[in-house]
């Protein structure tokens, strides 16, 4: 079978039209994923159970013509298996029963074994790509270390993390070894999520862009950087692209770039035109809209759609998404609005072979 217009994207070659998936594409804004978590009992519940997270993780993609699945789990899986005990309240968000608040509890970390302690991950991924009948391709994802290490020292999502940045400034080799445990329990968590079956991998550097420019490099891309290294080390997961997401931070594309990575996550707020101008060449780019354009009329999603893709212009490298998640208050119509128009206008577009 030829290559999935979604992998073939991500190693930047020609493709029919431009592909499109969306972030928290099986979540709150549709009616059968609220059905499913109410019979789960609990999110976390939910994510626990294989053949519930495969239902959810496939909502989407019967609902819609998408051109990759992403594995229905979340980031903070990691440090629920490092024992820090994670729940998800209605209405307030992750919560970590047992942040780390001493250089003790930093210490005492051990680099989970994705086989065991995060086997019901590994077998969803498998479940899923059974279940997928090779339609689209397979995400799978993990947050980064420096986005994991903001939850696991707050022990909540706050606006600032000021604990966390304060660590990094008070005892720098302390948060050092704070990420080098969880850098390695994402590296090799992402391999595995590879050797069950994902055809992508993710790394969601959500709170990157938090940092100061010296912290950013020394906080948070080094251990993407270490991650994309140990995959491409790896037999299985070096053929897997990987996909770097670092919300906020469009001062370090080259840097991101430079990494290894296939294909760089954007938010929107730079063009894909200027983002594509300093890394193109090296990177495919995904993203970028912003997701209240959803809540927006018809003609003008289609509008935004063909203005996304005539800035990116007629190049191979682009898988089309939002900037970030989708929010639960969107009309699930306009979603289908958004992912027709990306299909329809780009296919009428001329997409060339790399130069
Ligand atoms: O994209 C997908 O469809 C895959 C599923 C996915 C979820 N979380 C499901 C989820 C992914 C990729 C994530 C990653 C994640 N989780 C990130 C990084 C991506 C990002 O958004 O920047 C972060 C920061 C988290 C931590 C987290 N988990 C947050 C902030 C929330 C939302 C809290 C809220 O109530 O709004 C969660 C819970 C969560 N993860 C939900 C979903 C669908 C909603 C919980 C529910 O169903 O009650």
């Amino acid at each position: 079978m030829a290559e999935h217009r979604f992998l073939r994207a991500l190693r930047r070659q020609p493709v029919d039209c431009t592909p499109v998936w969306i972030m928290r594409q099986a979540g709150r804004y549709l009616p059968e994923y609220r059905a499913t978590r109410a019979r789960a009992g609990s999110f976390v519940k939910l994510c626990k159970t294989p053949e519930l997270a495969c239902e959810v993780t496939l909502q989407p993609i019967a609902r819609y013509p998408l051109d990759a699945a992403i594995l229905f789990s979340d980031i903070l899986t990691i440090p629920d298996a490092m024992g820090l005990g994670l729940s998800v309240e209605d209405g307030v968000g992750p919560r970590l029963a047992h942040p780390l608040r001493t250089r003790a509890d930093i210490e005492r970390l051990g680099v989970p074994d994705p086989e065991t302690e995060l086997r019901y991950v590994i077998d969803a991924v498998r479940l899923i790509r059974r279940e997928l009948r090779e339609r689209v391709p397979l995400i799978g994802f993990a947050g980064s270390p420096w986005t994991l290490a903001c939850y696991m020292i707050e022990g909540e999502g706050g606006a600032s993390f000021a604990r966390a940045k304060a660590l990094a400034w008070d005892e720098p080799a302390t948060m050092h070894r704070l990420l080098e445990v969880v850098a390695r329990a994402v590296a090799a968590y992402l391999a595995a999520q590879a050797a069950a079956g994902a055809q992508a991998l993710m790394v969601f550097d959500t709170w990157g862009g938090l940092l100061a420019p010296a912290m950013f490099r020394e906080f948070s891309l080094r251990y993407l950087a270490q991650i994309a290294r140990s995959i491409q080390s790896h037999n299985v997961a070096s053929r897997v692209p990987l996909i770097l997401f670092s919300k906020g931070a469009n001062a370090h594309l080259e840097a991101l770039a430079d990494t290894g990575c296939a294909a760089l996550g954007l938010d929107w707020t730079i063009s894909l035109g200027a983002a594509r101008a300093r890394v193109g060449a090296r990177v495919a780019l995904q993203g970028n809209l912003d997701p209240a354009v959803l809540h927006a009329r018809p003609e003008t999603i289609r509008a935004e759609v063909q203005a996304a893709l005539a800035d990116f212009g007629p190049h191979p490298g682009h898988v089309f998404n939002l900037g970030h998640g989708i929010t639960p208050d969107v009309d699930p119509d306009r979603l289908a609005v958004l992912i027709d128009a990306v299909h329809e206008s780009s296919a009428t577009a001329t997409v060339r072979a790399p130069s």
